[in-house]
């Protein structure tokens, strides 16, 4: 499989500052040097360059993921597979690779919209100790966490992933849908070549933000308990209390983050050591406990 982990995340704030200033306050992250791109604020979590690409823009919104490929080679041999596929491939400049200090990406769109990109060489950054006393992130080869992804397209999204990008199935959870009227809620949950549970999750029904959420994973119960009450400190909408999910058995809270993102904390995700021998689960239940949900009415 060519792709390693979810590197890095570029989101777009109408004030990058604000956000680097939760991510500092509340989550822990540090702001790292800037990579050259104008207006965008870097932020860290481990000793990787940056996480999360914070770009300034005319709306808040997520723009992309950015998968780490090991070697030139197999980066290349992404590209030929997306071609072959019929897919719009994009190839980065010199110096849109420098502003994510890495030696070259390319970008493509999945099925759903959602723009996808793919990158190798990623320079080495200094090391990285969180705030607020947390001891570390769990990250490194395993990436930065999780994300889910909106797919109205799911079962073309869903091939996209694991036919032309190589991603594994993990689960696939079907829940009750929200009304009557409306179709079943699924979420699709996909691994990349690391013992994370799942990197990619994709949801099928659209998302303004471009994004359900994004997941950072510290390593102790009390370490997300502070978090918890810093998000409640600092005003955050809490969307899902503290629970645990029955797939890859997180205990975890969700919340809005600044620009409506939506964003879980949790520890405790479950790893696989041998995906080959792994038998992909189907699930009907997302919580063992907790999770009570909470979303604001709209209108
Ligand atoms: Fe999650």
């Amino acid at each position: 499989m060519g792709i390693m982990n979810l590197g890095y995340v570029i989101l777009e704030m109408k004030e990058p500052s604000k956000w680097s200033k939760f991510a500092q306050d509340v989550l822990g992250f540090g702001e790292a040097e800037s990579y050259g791109e104008n207006g965008t604020k870097y932020l860290r979590m481990d000793n990787a360059p940056f996480r999360y690409m914070i770009r300034k823009g005319t709306e808040d919104r997520f723009l992309a993921g950015g998968y780490e490929i090991s070697s030139k080679n197999d980066f290349e041999k992404q590209i030929e597979l997306f071609k072959r596929s019929c897919i719009d491939v994009y190839l980065g400049s010199k110096a849109e690779a420098d502003f994510r200090a890495v030696e070259a990406f390319a970008s493509v769109k999945d099925p759903s919209g959602n723009t996808v990109e793919i990158f190798y060489g990623r320079a080495s950054g200094k090391s990285f100790l969180p705030g607020h006393g947390i001891s570390k992130f769990v990250t490194g080869l395993m990436g930065l966490g999780h994300m889910v992804l909106p797919a109205p397209e799911t079962e073309k999204t869903i091939s996209f992933y694991e036919d032309i990008m190589g991603f594994g199935v993990s689960d696939d959870l079907t829940l009750p849908a929200f009304a009557p009227e409306m179709p079943e809620q699924r979420i699709y949950f996909m691994h990349s070549d690391n013992p994370r549970h799942h990197t990619l999750g994709l949801y099928n029904f659209p998302n303004p933000t471009g994004v359900i959420h994004l997941m950072a994973e510290m390593t102790s119960m009390d370490e997300v308990g502070h978090c918890l009450d810093r998000v409640k400190a600092a005003g955050l909408h809490i969307f899902a209390s503290l629970g645990r999910h029955a797939n890859d058995e997180m205990v975890s809270f969700y919340f809005f983050a600044p620009g409506g993102i939506g964003f879980e904390v949790g520890y405790d995700g479950k790893q696989i050591d041998n995906w080959d021998s792994y038998e992909p689960t189907k699930s009907v239940i997302g919580d063992i406990w907790g999770h009570e949900y909470d979303f604001p009415v709209v209108g």
